[in-house]
């Protein structure tokens, strides 16, 4: 790849349409994507920035089956409101599609048949998890269970989130349906698999090698942990009716795994855009000097690092990522960012809460950027950011050179006398901000970059305090015309630098400063340059204000939403039972509760739930059916202490004889527990009353 490619293609990570976006998802991928492209466009780059809805997959049937519409209902709203907020958001997309369009289908189709044809799958015959009460397989988020790699409880079919493993379903330890909530038997189905296991030393050459300088630690951490354990071949189809039909014979009743046609989504998006642009859409994916670049969040590295080029690859005739700048993670309050638990600020919400405020999320959004490490965004900090950085030091300047132009010279650039050593310096200081502003972008460092952006805000913000026009326009009326000279190239040379952070406000400054009747384009390369920006006798236009204070109440407001979402969480999760009948104390007398410790455990055979256990309860050891199997393995209970109701009259429970009960209760998801009071030190038999 030479270091000037001759175009770009840069894609952001389709969102899953099974909701709206939020802050977390522009924090991580569609704001740093789009000040990339933005960037690129500016330096005069052939640039293809693609996205669109990804609309397969488990979440959206979840949804589906949750709210009692289809899935092609769930993406047809999702889609149009996430488009919507995208474009109204200043997501400068060449293309935003989506899965379920045709071209797509077609792109996926023929990807895999090309694999197919040239006998890059495994086909094979697994025993894959069942949902005997859904009559369904379970892959994917239809099935949670313990991560085989890092023991989090809640980790899904084919990924932990807690630990960012991607695994078979097969692999979980407890797994349970997340339709029914049953325990799933193994069923055998037929499978097509992409061998990971032989692109295991060309992904180790490839990235091991070949991008340990360029690549992000965070990323290139993950890929060499993966590569390390040994990479397994990963089934690339799924048993499910949603999602696109598996192209081949005999394959009735399957559908592409997701993560397989989703990446294919940005080819078909670029088809798509180039199609309705009259250009050539090969190039961009094929042609060796194009720049392919994959903007994505943490959890996507290893289908975009490790999968998406290994399928690249095996095809043939495409090109493969030259960077994947993903991002970590943004909390919200100090809190996860939860769409089911609508702990979010959603982007659509947003745009009606603060409209025409577009650049202050994506200025603080920015400016806490996810890159290193998992970030926080408060409503204080935005609101802070706003009124002591966009207002005080960005608006301040503007606004201060605007009106002075209109007061003094009647909107007319003066001409300007001999420049004073301070008006030299200050114009080479503001010359070398292109190239410190690129190095940054250049190595996706957009956090830096944009600080740099307001680093020209402050340099003009300092020489008008130091300068102070509005006094020498009383004293000495040359050289407040020198001043207000420079002054105004400070704010020209703003209006083009803040294009890709903050292009609402640029397009706002280059009216105010009528950047579009100046001879010769503005462009970046110019703020570098000798001539001066905006020549003397050029005529500016009216002042606007560029931000406005964000006040208490706003902020209040939006802490209130947040504070209803935790209040219906709460209120969903403490669901409580009311409370029974009044009984007497005689009546609980009769209740005889000993401290027990489970001696033995065996699931009984062809139950789900029932588990025959052996109980030494101090008075005896006694045999007790508990319906406890499906929340523990017989060896992980066994030597507990538990709370056993000893004089429960026996009954038979298939067959066997129980001769007590155990108190057991129930976490929020469904699991149970011991109710096991603190009893280290408490013999077997001891009372509980
Ligand atoms: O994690 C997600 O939201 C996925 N929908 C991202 C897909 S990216 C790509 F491969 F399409
Ligand atoms: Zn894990």
């Amino acid at each position: 790849m030479s270091q000037d490619p001759k175009r770009y293609t840069i894609t952001a990570a389709l969102p899953y349409t099974n909701g709206p976006v939020h802050i977390g998802h522009l924090a991580g991928v569609y704001v740093p994507s789009d000040i990339y492209a933005r960037y690129q466009r500016l330096q005069g780059k052939d640039v293809a920035f693609v996205c669109g809805s990804d609309e397969h997959g488990v979440p959206i049937t979840l949804k589906a089956k949750k709210e009692g519409i289809t899935p092609q209902q769930v993406v047809d709203k999702y889609h149009e409101i996430i488009k919507k907020s995208f474009q109204d958001f200043g997501i400068s997309f060449d293309n935003y599609s989506r899965t379920s369009a045709k071209v797509h289908h077609d792109t996926a189709s023929e990807f895999f048949k090309k694999l197919y044809d040239d006998g890059k799958f495994i086909e094979e015959v697994t025993e894959q998890l069942y949902d005997e009460e859904a009559g369904q397989f379970l892959a994917d988020r239809f099935v949670i269970g313990t991560c085989p790699k890092c023991g989090y409880e809640e980790s899904y079919g084919d990924q932990c989130e807690n630990c960012g493993t991607s695994h078979n379903a097969v692999d979980l330890i407890n797994p349970k349906s997340a339709i029914s909530g049953s325990k799933p038997i193994k069923k055998e189905t037929k499978h097509w698999f992409l061998p990971l296991n032989e692109y295991q030393d060309w992904l180790s050459d490839w990235i091991l090698k070949g991008h340990e300088k360029d690549w992000k630690t965070n990323v290139y951490g993950q890929c060499k942990s993966w590569i390390n354990d040994g990479l397994q071949p990963r089934a690339v189809t799924r048993d499910l009716d949603w999602g696109i039909p598996v192209p081949v014979d005999g394959a009735e009743g399957k559908v592409l795994y997701v993560w397989f046609d989703a990446p294919i989504g940005y080819i078909s998006a670029t088809k798509e855009w180039a199609e309705r642009e009259g250009k050539d859409w090969e190039p961009y994916w094929k042609d060796e000097d194009t720049k392919l670049l994959h903007f994505i969040g943490k959890d996507n590295i290893v289908f975009h690092c490790i999968i998406f080029p290994s399928m690249l690859k095996g095809e043939g005739s495409y090109i493969l990522p030259e960077n994947v700048p993903a991002n970590e993670f943004l909390n919200l309050e100090s809190n996860k960012i939860s769409t089911s638990r609508n702990w979010a600020v959603w982007l659509h919400e947003y745009l009606e809460d603060f409209p025409g405020q577009q650049d202050v999320l994506r200025y603080v959004l920015t400016a806490n950027a996810p890159e290193t490490k998992d970030n926080d965004f408060t409503w204080s900090d935005f609101q802070q950011r706003n009124n002591s950085e966009l207002v005080a030091i960005f608006g301040n300047f503007v606004n201060r050179v605007a009106v002075l132009t209109h007061k003094y010279y009647e909107g007319e650039i003066p001409q300007p006398g001999t420049l004073t050593e301070v008006d030299e310096n200050t114009l080479q200081e503001l010359k070398a901000y292109p190239a410190v502003i690129s190095s940054s972008l250049e190595r996706y460092r957009f956090r830096e970059a944009q600080q740099e952006l307001m680093n020209v805000a402050r340099l003009g913000n300092k020489y008008l305090a130091d300068e102070e026009p509005w006094k020498t326009i009383k004293t000495d009326e040359e050289r407040t015309k020198t001043v207000m000279y420079v002054a105004l190239q400070i704010a020209s040379a703003l209006a083009v630098l803040s294009e890709p952070f903050l292009p609402h406000t640029s397009d706002k400054l280059k009216r105010i400063l009528q950047h579009s009747e100046v001879d010769g384009s503005i462009n970046w390369q110019s703020v570098s340059q000798e001539e001066p920006l905006l020549p003397s006798r050029h005529r500016i236009g009216k002042s606007e204000l560029l931000f406005s204070k964000i006040e208490d109440k706003q902020i209040q407001t939006q802490l209130d939403k947040l504070e209803a979402s935790k209040a219906a969480n709460e209120a969903e999760a403490k669901e409580v039972v009311p409370q029974k009948d009044t009984i007497q104390f005689d009546d609980f007398t009769k209740l005889d509760m000993r401290v027990g410790t489970i001696l033995e455990a065996e699931k009984m055979p062809k139950t789900k739930k029932l588990m025959v256990l052996k109980v030494d309860t101090g008075i005896d050891v006694r045999t007790i059916v508990s319906g406890i199997a499906e929340s523990f393995s017989a060896e992980e209970i066994i030597g507990k202490k538990v709370t056993v109701l000893v004089n429960l009259a026996p009954r038979p429970l298939r067959g066997v004889e129980s001769q007590g009960m155990i108190l057991m209760t129930e976490t929020p998801e469904g699991k149970l527990v011991f109710v096991n009071p603190d009893t280290d030190g408490v013999d077997n038999g001891a009372t509980i009353n």
